[in-house]
């Protein structure tokens, strides 16, 4: 199985979310996690941003040893300066830079030339490498850009010493099949792409980021980047959950294999979005409250004579306790007597149908109904006799 290798960027990416704001601690509090989670890269922040930020970074690569961190920079010598200042006592210290390489980027935003580009991601990679040991190059908005023109500036960054290059799907454009021929592309047409390591980054605005960065591992991506729960700017990054379990299920179609810690998953999701404030949507894949609940009556006895019927994923695969059934008007007469069961009833026939038919009057009323309202109906069906 080819190894595929996990660039983190929730602490950079993810805390681009518009209203998250980590602090020091809480950012070495979700760093440590990451490492337990089996990350091999972690972007802990943009240290030139601000000072808090440069702390932050500094505080990770000093104290979270398994993993290589790295912080985000312009090509700017004083944001390399600053970076190697907050990174250079990492254990395995690297660099990401970033320079745009679309059309649209490179006249409105850095109104530079093509050229002017090239030459100034070439003396940025440069000098990044007179201190780091790797320098990561993402050209930004490169799924944006012109296919040719990105060979001409990769083969010349990587002269100049990247050892990454990354091709993000800045603002969430592409598809998976228009993604994975750039990366084939790339691959077949960078003469050098031998000495350096190919990377996805993707945004998830049109929602295919989880299956772009998956294409771009079938043709040539021995990286991927994203966010625990998919946080980041707008719509938020690849969630690193979906795609280590959608690797997982599906090795049959994809022979990849990362260092992820697939059980370490839910405490990975629950520390982020608690610290973050961001909520997990209850029907998010893989971590959201419904991915292992099941309410109709139909899947609930399925689920009760065999998991496998309704759950392509175990819950304890991801560290989750247990499935749920949730009681509600779509539940069955199967699924109801065991949880009477379970919360320690034994009721004769004509009892369980009393009891049924007072449960569904009230799912008519009420969309979920606890364990507190059938206890209710159990002590009233027995006060009855
Ligand atoms: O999405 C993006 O282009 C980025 C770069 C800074 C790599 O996050
Ligand atoms: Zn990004």
């Amino acid at each position: 199985m080819a190894r595929v290798n996990v660039f983190d960027t929730t602490l950079r990416d993810g805390e681009q979310s518009p209203g998250v704001n980590l602090n020091q601690l809480e950012k070495l509090e979700i760093a440590k996690q990451l490492e337990r989670f089996g990350v091999d890269v972690m972007e802990a922040g943009f240290p030139a941003s601000s000072q808090g930020d440069f702390e932050g970074v500094r505080e990770i690569a000093r104290k979270v040893r398994g993993v290589s961190v790295t912080g985000l920079a312009r090509a700017k010598k004083s944001d390399i300066d600053v970076a190697w200042e907050a990174l250079k006592e990492g254990a395995d210290p690297r660099l990401h830079i970033f320079l745009a390489t679309s059309p649209i980027h490179m006249t409105y935003k850095l109104k530079k030339t093509p050229e002017e580009v090239i030459q100034t991601a070439v003396e940025m990679v440069r000098y990044a490498r007179e201190k780091f040991p790797k320098v990561e190059w993402s050209a930004e908005d490169a799924s944006r850009s012109d296919p040719d023109f990105l060979v001409k500036i990769i083969e010349k960054v990587i002269d100049a010493g990247a050892t990454v290059i990354n091709l993000p799907d800045t603002v969430g454009y592409t598809t998976p099949a228009e993604y994975g021929q750039l990366f084939k592309y790339i691959s077949e047409n960078v003469s050098n792409i031998d000495k350096a390591i190919l990377s996805a980054h993707c945004h998830d605005d049109l929602g295919m980021a989880v299956a772009n960065s998956i294409a771009a591992i079938e043709n040539g991506a021995t990286q991927i980047e994203g966010t625990i729960n998919g946080i980041g700017e707008r719509a938020g990054n690849a969630a690193l959950e979906e795609l280590a379990v959608a690797l997982n299920i599906r090795k049959d179609f994809y022979p990849y294999e990362t260092n992820l810690v697939l059980k370490e998953i839910k405490r990975t999701s629950d520390l982020v979005s608690n610290l973050t404030g961001m909520a997990v949507p209850r029907n998010k894949a893989v971590v959201g409250q419904n991915a292992f609940a099941h309410e109709s009556g139909i899947h609930q006895d399925g689920v009760l004579k065999n998991a496998s019927t309704y759950e392509i994923i175990t819950p304890e695969l991801v560290g989750v306790q247990s499935n749920s059934l949730v009681m509600g008007k779509h539940s069955g007469k199967h699924a109801f007597k065991d949880k009477v069961k379970q919360l320690g009833y034994e009721l004769s026939e004509e009892k369980l149908l009393e009891a049924f038919t007072a449960f569904k009057q009230l799912t008519d009323r009420k969309k979920e109904v606890t364990d507190e309202d059938l206890f209710t109906i159990l002590m009233e069906i027995q006060t009855d006799s």
